[in-house]
């Protein structure tokens, strides 16, 4: 499998030249574009090439664990009832809703004005407990008890924010969400921060590979509706209106980000994460996407 991976950086690597850098928060301009990594975890060994150990930020990778700890806070019905489940077919950071249309079921929980709500479902006396408590679960799924906020990345995005700003303000005039906008943004905005490599991306996809079941601790970590409730908003949403073409191509619950991650989910199989930070037009990795293809063709990963 090393040696497998290893092919793939190699045969994909020219894509790293494609796309551009998420130039619109200027701190995520800065990244090297040549980086290239990827991890894979299954049950028997784990398996990485190239830069799987440098980091960045997990951005809208962070929206499934946005997800699934309202659900294990608040429970299916009242998530359900504040963010709807179906594909937009629009990118992660449109408002182009028509004057009637921003209504909850319009919205999902893998694009930003979902997050945004659901950020408010996540338990906590105050924003900055809610985050604490999202930070403490993602160290938990991820095994790493280190990880945490890039301060200048979460500056760039507040200080650059403008269209998540206006996102959630719309949502508060039509009623989805409540509270203090800015404090929701904050804790949206670090979320989207935490920095981390693929290591960790990949120790949370085994996870919902396992449908919540961890190995290490030989128990449920999450529950396994919860996790079957996040693997499949991945599998219709996660690449946003990419999603239907990844479904053809790769065939697996997925999440990229703008920080050039994407977590892969192969159900009972693998944990998988991917870090390459050109990306396409929709905003996803496009050497990722590619070295999941190749993956795919190889090993059959496609639930499909
Ligand atoms: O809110 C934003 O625009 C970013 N913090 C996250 C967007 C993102 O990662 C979209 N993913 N591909």
């Amino acid at each position: 499998m090393k040696q497998l991976l290893e092919e793939i950086l190699n045969d994909c690597s020219h894509y790293t030249k494609e796309g551009t850098l998420a130039h619109y928060i200027p701190e995520l301009a800065k990244a090297n574009p040549n980086e290239f990594g990827i991890y894979v975890i299954s049950k028997e060994r784990t398996d990485f090439a190239g830069d799987y150990e440098k980091t960045f930020t997990i951005q809208s990778i962070v929206k499934p664990l946005i997800l699934l700890l309202a659900l294990e806070d608040s429970g299916i019905a009242l998530v359900n009832k504040c963010c709807g489940v179906e594909a937009t077919g629009k990118p992660f950071d449109a408002f182009n809703y028509s004057d009637r249309a921003l209504q909850s079921d319009y919205i999902n929980p893998m694009i930003n004005a979902g997050a945004i709500t659901l950020c408010t479902l996540v338990h906590g006396e105050t924003y900055e407990e809610k985050f604490s408590r999202l930070l403490a679960f993602a160290r938990k799924l991820s095994r790493n008890s280190s990880i945490k906020v890039d301060e200048q990345v979460y500056l760039s995005e507040k200080v650059t924010g403008n269209k998540n700003r206006a996102l959630a303000y719309m949502l508060k005039a039509y009623g989805i969400i409540d509270g203090n906008i800015e404090e929701i943004l904050d804790m949206y905005f670090k979320a989207c921060s935490i920095r981390l490599s693929c290591i960790e991306l990949a120790n949370m996809a085994f996870v919902l590979a396992n449908h919540g079941f961890s190995f290490l601790e030989n128990k449920f970590i999450i529950s396994k509706e919860h996790a079957r409730y996040v693997n499949v908003i991945m599998a219709t949403c996660g690449m946003y209106d990419g999603s239907g073409e990844f479904a053809l191509k790769v065939g697996i619950p997925a999440k990229s980000g703008v920080g050039g991650g994407i977590m892969a989910v192969a159900p009972h199989r693998m944990g998988i994460g991917i870090y390459s930070p050109s990306l396409d037009p929709k905003g996803n990795s496009i050497a990722g996407i590619k070295a999941l293809e190749m993956l795919n063709q190889k090993v059959e990963l496609s639930i499909f």
